[in-house]
């Protein structure tokens, strides 16, 4: 299972931002789980580069350049060098902000170039009733993925983040019977995009309204291999006793 705790802009001073490295590596050690965790780009410089070990960082967003004049920009390279090793792409937060599908694609060459393990976030507004919700899935991932080589496609890790869970309380999350539907979509669509056998080791992962109390259900026969998690991965003790679930 990988956990992947997505701060946000929640967490906005150092002394928590190390407390909550603390108790997760606490956690990933007791647990073998391994954690990945996503601070600001500051945050992360601060605590990214002695604490690799047990724990692995995220950038939350990466940008589409490559650097020079671009005031403000953080490049999939200064991530790296600051001590990431994956990046989130494509989070609906960032897309509500204007991130195409294009600039998604550009943005996942770039982590890939610079060894940073893209986790390009995928999800439907709404959910329809005549499967529309599939087709928006299979659409985000084509156009991300297709600009890719084979072998690139094969090292993103796919995060389906519907937006209407994302922020909400535990019972408004997805349930299983519906997570494990669209875990096998996902999985069926990157057997077309990826050759051979080559998508049988393609990650998926849930995210969208994960608590403690609805972790262990989602993860129990969904067939996904772990989460993305927003609110509920800012409380260090509330993120400990979710990690805890999944044992
Ligand atoms: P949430 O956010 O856990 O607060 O729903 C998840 C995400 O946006 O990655």
């Amino acid at each position: 299972m990988l956990i992947v705790a997505n701060w946000k802009a929640y967490v906005e001073e150092l002394a928590k931002a190390r407390k909550l490295l603390t108790t997760s590596k606490r956690v990933a050690s007791a647990t073998r789980i391994r954690v990945v965790l996503a601070p600001s780009a500051p945050l992360l410089g601060a605590l990214a580069l002695r604490n690799r070990s047990v724990i692995a960082f995220a950038a939350q967003d990466i940008s589409a350049t490559t650097g020079g004049a671009l005031t403000g920009e953080a490049t999939a390279q200064t991530y790296a060098a600051a001590g990431a090793t994956y990046a989130i792409v494509g989070h609906s937060e960032r897309r509500a902000l204007g991130d195409t599908d294009a600039i998604v694609a550009v943005k996942l060459s770039h982590a890939l170039t610079h060894g940073l393990t893209p986790i390009l976030c995928v999800g439907e507004t709404e959910r329809d009733g005549e499967g529309r919700y599939l087709a928006i899935v299979r659409e985000q991932l084509t156009a991300a993925l297709e600009p890719l080589s084979p072998r690139e496609r094969a090292n993103v890790i796919i995060a389906y983040e519907p937006l209407w869970a994302i922020g909400k309380a535990a019972e408004h999350s997805i349930g299983p019977n519906d997570l494990t539907e669209m875990v096998l979509y996902i999985r069926k669509v990157l057997a077309e995009l990826l050759p051979g056998k080559s998508s049988h080791g393609s990650l998926v992962l849930y995210g969208g309204a994960v608590e403690r109390t609805n972790v262990r259900d989602l993860a129990a026969s969904s067939g996904v291999d772990g989460f993305l998690v927003g609110h509920a991965s800012v409380d260090p003790r509330d993120f400990a006793l979710l990690v805890r679930q999944l044992r």
